[in-house]
């Protein structure tokens, strides 16, 4: 299994922090945003990351993380995580973003992460037991209208897929973490832009949804979007807190 972490983007909601810099080198407490998505993936026990970018900020992220060298590997013999990139020229969508990564995951499955989604739940299970067609994680929130939002029934299992709903029929956001099988790839060939002019994941899950191979994954503990100054704030002050109680 390879990883896609995709960290584009103009965090227009975080100006004037994100001016100069990309949203995902901004820290959260003790880290760049980023970083957290590369250990939960590396935890999980993957070991090649691609990161798609825009050509404005690949070099940050490049003397950031180099191939890798600062990220152990877990129950290997390898000294270090191994870490590429791709760029993503126009800010085109989530799905578009992906198919940078076409050739690079080749024949394997992948996971395709937001790069500024912090999860706390464990993805190892998930993603071990991973054998076809997608599954996505799931996340009860105050504020659906804001995020993809699935419908589901009482086994849990999704009835419906909708992105930025003004009528939203669940408060269940479809957080930024997927796992894909490698038929992914003719499915972003298959999907139209949306209004708002881009290739939406939504539109890439709801094809797996149709063809009745979409999982659902319920996560429990705190999923934090950094995509405003609130939830930065609130994700350190998490993160603060949460290793004043590991001392
Ligand atoms: C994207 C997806 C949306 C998802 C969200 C999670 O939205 O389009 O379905 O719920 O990420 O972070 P964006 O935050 O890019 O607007």
């Amino acid at each position: 299994m390879k990883a896609v972490i995709l960290a584009g983007g103009s965090g227009t909601r975080l100006h004037p922090l994100t001016l100069v810099t990309n949203k995902h080198l901004l820290p959260v407490f003790n880290k760049p945003v980023i970083y957290y998505a590369i250990e939960k993936l590396v935890d999980a026990g993957i070991t090649k990351i691609m990161i798609v970018t825009s050509p404005h900020h690949i070099d940050s992220f490049v003397r950031l993380l180099g191939s890798g060298q600062h990220f152990v590997p877990k129950s290997t013999h390898a000294k270090q995580i191994q870490i590429v990139y791709g760029i993503q020229n126009e800010p085109n969508g989530i799905a578009y973003g992906l198919f940078i990564a076409e050739d690079y995951v080749g024949k394997d499955n992948c996971v395709l992460f937001l790069g500024d989604n912090i999860f706390l739940d464990d993805i190892t299970p998930a993603i071990k037991s991973f054998k076809k067609g997608s599954t996505v994680f799931l996340k009860k929130v105050p504020d659906p209208k804001h995020f993809g939002i699935a419908e589901v029934n009482n086994k849990g299992s999704i009835l419906s897929l909708e992105e930025k709903p003004l009528k939203p029929k669940s408060n269940l956001a479809v957080t930024g973490l997927y796992v894909y099988d490698n038929t992914v790839f003719e499915k972003i060939r298959k999907i139209p832009p949306s209004a708002r002019g881009e290739y939406e994941i939504t539109s890439v899950n709801s094809l797996y949804l149709e063809e009745g191979t979409l999982r659902a994954h319920m996560l429990k503990k705190e999923w934090f979007d950094i995509g405003n100054i609130d939830a930065l704030h609130k994700a350190s002050l998490f993160m603060k807190k949460r290793l004043s109680h590991e001392k």
